[in-house]
């Protein structure tokens, strides 16, 4: 029988581009999370399919198989759609915390389990935690008793949740074999589904702050990432966004809260960010089945928000997770740095680049993210971008403020600041 390939045949057969039955991944998987396969020989099996690739169904089943490697959560008894929005990650992407409040409130459940910021990308977890009080770190239950109290629950990996992906995720790290769709596909999809949901909303971001730079591969990516979510059942809709840019003004962590708080208050509702928001969070509701068209949820999205009823989820998220709900509609509760600096355009003209994935490197030597998942951050620091790509500046115009506590590493963040906006002498697209 297929499923009792010794590693090595497998290994092979994957090598020499076959394509392997659903019983052989789902068996090798969970040979791998129980310790019976050995690190070197996922390695070789991982490259094999680095090189390779693998079809839709072979994608599927290794989704399926990381998927049972641990617990999936039920929220059949809830009644409605669960719908979750995932994003491939960026620069200043503060799109979660607008969505949570604003889609609960429309009245679809949003089981929402994120990440950490690593590298040049925020995580939705750090921005969320520099809310005074705010954890993140709750068990599955306690998840299981916010959605179904008050529609949303927002917290971070747990150990149940696709340890497979873990171990193999690790794995890859160190083996150049991350950039691999199905691999990407199946890390993704896997933790996405474990959350109980009926429907999911991509975001990837693609540009030269994202993960995928460019737009064929943006959209090889949501392709797999649809395929393999409706393969298994869910509705699916994948959107491709910029990410030539930071997202908004805000770069950090309690500045990203301060800005998501704008557009849930209706104080900010238009411009790239909350245009995004307003777009993300309609297609959730539309695929939740409260309205029949994107524009009948566009229009819910807007009334959640001038009616005040989106603060008032935002408020209740925050009093549930254990942080002050004062600081929903008073922005100094948050952690303010002390010191500003600013970065200024050097000459007349015009901003014709902005060398994002550098924004972001630079925020983590400021202090607002990380290298590795130890290091600490400091909530209150970061950046508030003062101008957009093609945006006219006369020389000493501020691109950047830099909102910093610490001397030491300012000369470094604002020499890369410098080098990561271009001023040109021609309006860009013309
Ligand atoms: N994000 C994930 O969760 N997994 C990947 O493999 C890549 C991005």
């Amino acid at each position: 029988m297929s499923h009792s390939l010794s590693p090595v045949e497998l290994i092979r057969r994957k090598r020499d581009g076959e394509i392997l039955s659903d019983d052989t991944i789902q068996g090798f998987i969970q040979a791998y999370t129980a310790g019976e396969v050995p690190d070197y020989q996922m390695s070789a099996f991982l490259m094999a399919v680095f090189l390779k690739g693998m079809t839709v169904e072979e994608t599927r089943a290794l989704t399926l198989a990381m998927l049972h490697s641990g617990a999936v959560i039920d929220f059949s008894d809830i009644p409605g759609f669960k719908v979750d929005k995932h994003s491939t990650g960026g620069v200043g992407d503060k799109t979660s915390l607008v969505l949570a409040p604003v889609v609960a409130a429309a009245g679809v459940a949003v089981p929402m389990i994120s990440g950490r910021g690593l590298g040049h990308t925020g995580g939705t977890l750090d921005k969320l935690e520099s809310i005074p009080g705010f954890r993140t770190d709750l068990t599955l239950d306690d998840f299981r008793r916010l959605v179904s109290t008050i529609g949303v629950g927002l917290i971070g990996q747990t150990p149940e949740i696709a340890p497979a992906d873990k171990k193999l995720y690790a794995l890859r790290d160190v083996t150049g074999t991350v950039e691999s769709l199905p691999l990407i596909t199946a890390s993704i999809m896997s933790k996405k589904l474990a959350e109980g949901i009926d429907a999911l909303v991509l975001d990837v971001k693609c540009g030269n702050g994202a993960f995928m730079k460019t737009f064929p591969n943006a959209q090889a990516l949501a392709d797999s990432l649809k395929a393999t979510g409706e393969a298994m059942g869910k509705r699916v809709t994948a959107l491709i966004t910029d990410m030539n840019q930071p997202l908004g003004w805000a770069v950090g962590n309690a500045l990203e809260v301060i800005e998501a708080q704008q557009v849930i208050r209706g104080e900010l509702l238009t411009g790239r960010f909350a245009e995004l928001s307003i777009d993300l969070s309609a297609h959730m509701i539309l695929l939740g089945g409260v309205t029949d068209t994107l524009e009948a949820a566009r229009e819910k999205v807007l009334e959640t928000i001038r009616s005040g009823a989106a603060l008032e989820k935002w408020k209740e998220i925050i009093a549930a997770q254990g942080g002050d709900p004062a600081c929903a509609e008073n922005d100094a509760k948050l952690p303010t740095a002390t010191k500003e600096a600013v970065v200024v355009a050097a000459s007349d003209g015009f901003v014709t680049h902005i060398e994002t994935e550098a924004v972001g490197m630079a925020g983590v030597v400021l202090g607002a993210g990380r290298l590795t998942l130890d290091s600490v951050i400091d909530p209150s620091v970061g950046f508030k971008i003062e101008v957009e790509l093609g945006a006219e500046v006369k020389k000493g115009d501020a691109l950047v403020r830099i909102a910093f506590n610490r001397d030491q590493t300012l000369p470094e963040v604002k020499a890369r600041l410098e080098r990561a906006f271009t001023i040109g002498l021609e309006k860009p697209g013309e």
